[in-house]
């Protein structure tokens, strides 16, 4: 079987129809800081317990009142969204704030340049061009001094240099062309745009696209190893000339080939997995050897959400380029940024990169508005996020202890939490066995979490037996003992071999 389409057939079902057979067809009407609510057949509002917050984009809640407060008050007061090309000292202001937190939770004094996007699969592909750009800049540095070189050992040798000058030449005319490679972790996920899917290991997603895009070689989990291998497997070289006891011969120059090193310091969709400490320090080894940019994607992990604005300085990873979205527009707008530390920043790429959205007044305020709140009185909304994190795992590790069978694992740290449940494609019941092996059981779970309990959870799109838990960090005691029991009661139903409960019939 051709594998594209093989991997096509592994999409999605017909979404809408889909949603609608597991009951998780509802149409929203209001949203306030964790609740959502649709209106039942009588009309009337049904409260629901969010613990999706759009993917991670609502650390603040859904419509904060202060966000929204002060969104109206740009409105009212008819603040231009669209001045492209003139000053925009709030694009600055943001930059400022996010620099001054780099600063602090990575103890260094080197500013970062901010380029602004629209959402993250955009600062992703931002990134990539930026690096890709980095990368072509460094291979002409290279490619000059081997002319520059090529150039003077004509000179001194003369007629005698040509045969072999001609040879360079002509390979590396040829393997200047070499295309770029990225590097990312297995099981990363960093968007669906033309670029970005190549870096999104889920060849469900990928594959049809490959020829699209500059290609990905995933490294296994936290093995240092395969990363070694595969540096060493794509390393490619460039040609030159030295001169021996007056004679030319050939010899190879690094021709730089891997563009940057991708990743997220807390794996979203696959599972939510935290990236080991040593694995992390051995990315930055590599990338340093090569000359190429860690880039770190906090795009879902990023403000505040695990206890720290960057989820990668409780790695003490400090990335080359930062990637934020999602929450950087504080639940009501659509935001995206990418900064590159000064020394690794190229001034060109600003002549070949623009967008018209991308830095409109709106989105700008509204991210620096967020910013401001996380960073008030002192970072509390961080010390909250950890707060109830942990108040959160304690819960779960307790129904993980009580059910050891139905619960396989509890992963993540601070409000971006995953729990995994056991693989059932062993259930005696026909309707959750066939989910399971279908690889959707985690939405049949949804489905019944929100029609027996009013509560909304998803599962990560590439784990689907891992339900995934980012709600903002106004959680509270209450919302935490009515999660619990929506859990015991799907326990319940699971150990019951229950598949009709589940499916609502
Ligand atoms: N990077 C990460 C780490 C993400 O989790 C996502 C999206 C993106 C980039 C792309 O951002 O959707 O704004 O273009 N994750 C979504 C999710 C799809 O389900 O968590 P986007």
């Amino acid at each position: 079987m051709n594998p594209v389409t093989e991997q096509i057939e592994l999409a999605e079902p017909h979404l809408a129809g889909w949603l609608a057979s597991l009951g998780l067809g509802v149409e929203y009407v209001r949203a306030a800081g964790n609740r959502l609510y649709y209106l039942d057949a009588d009309g009337t509002e049904v409260e629901v317990l969010d613990l999706v917050g759009g993917y991670g984009s609502t650390i603040l809640g859904h419509n904060n009142p202060e966000l929204v407060e002060y969104a109206k008050s740009l409105l009212d007061a008819g603040t231009p969204i669209h001045a492209q090309f003139s000053r925009h000292p709030y694009a600055n202001e943001l930059a400022w704030q996010v620099n001054a937190i780099i600063r602090r939770e990575f103890d260094t004094s080197e500013p970062y340049s901010a380029i602004f996007a629209n959402s993250g699969a955009e600062s992703i592909e931002i990134a990539l061009k930026h690096a890709e750009l980095d990368r072509v800049m460094r291979l002409a540095e290279v490619s000059a001094q081997i002319e520059r070189n090529l150039v003077e050992i004509q000179a001194s040798l003369g007629s005698a240099a040509d045969d072999l000058v001609a040879e360079v030449r002509a390979a590396n005319a040829e393997r200047v062309l070499t295309a770029p490679v990225f590097l990312a972790p297995e099981g990363s996920f960093h968007g669906k745009l033309v670029g970005s899917v190549q870096l999104t290991h889920n060849p469900g997603y990928r594959t049809p696209f490959r020829a699209l895009a500059a290609q990905c070689r995933f490294v296994p989990q936290d093995d240092a190893e395969a990363l070694t291998k595969i540096v060493a497997e794509e390393r490619k070289t460039l040609l030159d000339l030295e001169v021996v006891d007056g004679a030319a011969r050939i010899v190879e120059r690094d021709l730089p080939v891997i563009a940057a090193f991708v990743l997220e310091p807390i794996q979203g969709e696959a599972g939510i997995r935290e990236l080991d400490r040593a694995f992390a320090a051995r990315v930055r080894a590599v990338a340093d050897e090569l000359g190429c940019p860690v880039v770190i994607d906090e795009v879902q992990s990023g403000m505040g959400r695990s206890g720290a604005f960057f989820a990668s300085s409780h790695l003490g990873l400090q990335g080359d380029y930062f990637t934020l979205a999602k929450s950087l527009g504080g639940g009501i707008a659509k935001a995206g940024l990418t900064l590159v530390r000064s020394s690794r920043y190229r001034t060109d790429f600003e002549l070949v990169h623009s967008s018209t959205f991308a830095k409109d007044s709106f989105s700008t305020l509204i991210a620096s508005k967020t910013v401001e709140l996380l960073e008030a009185a002192d970072g509390e909304a961080y010390r909250l996020a950890e707060h109830r994190g942990t108040q959160l795992r304690a819960m779960l590790e307790k129904l993980r202890g009580e059910f050891p069978a139905v619960i396989a694992d509890v992963r993540g740290r601070g409000l971006m939490l995953g729990l995994e449940f056991a693989d059932l494609s062993g259930s005696p019941d026909d309707t959750i066995r066939e989910q399971a092996e279908s690889g959707l059981v985690g939405y049949l779970f949804s489905g019944y979490l929100l029609r027996a309990h009013a509560v909304r959870m998803f599962p990560t799109a590439s784990a689907t037996s891992t339900l995934r838990l980012e709600p903002s960090v106004y959680l509270d005691d209450a919302d935490i003992a009515r999660l619990e029991t929506a859990l015991r009661g799907l326990i319940a139903v699971l150990q019951a071999h229950d598949g009709k409960t589940l499916l609502g019939i």
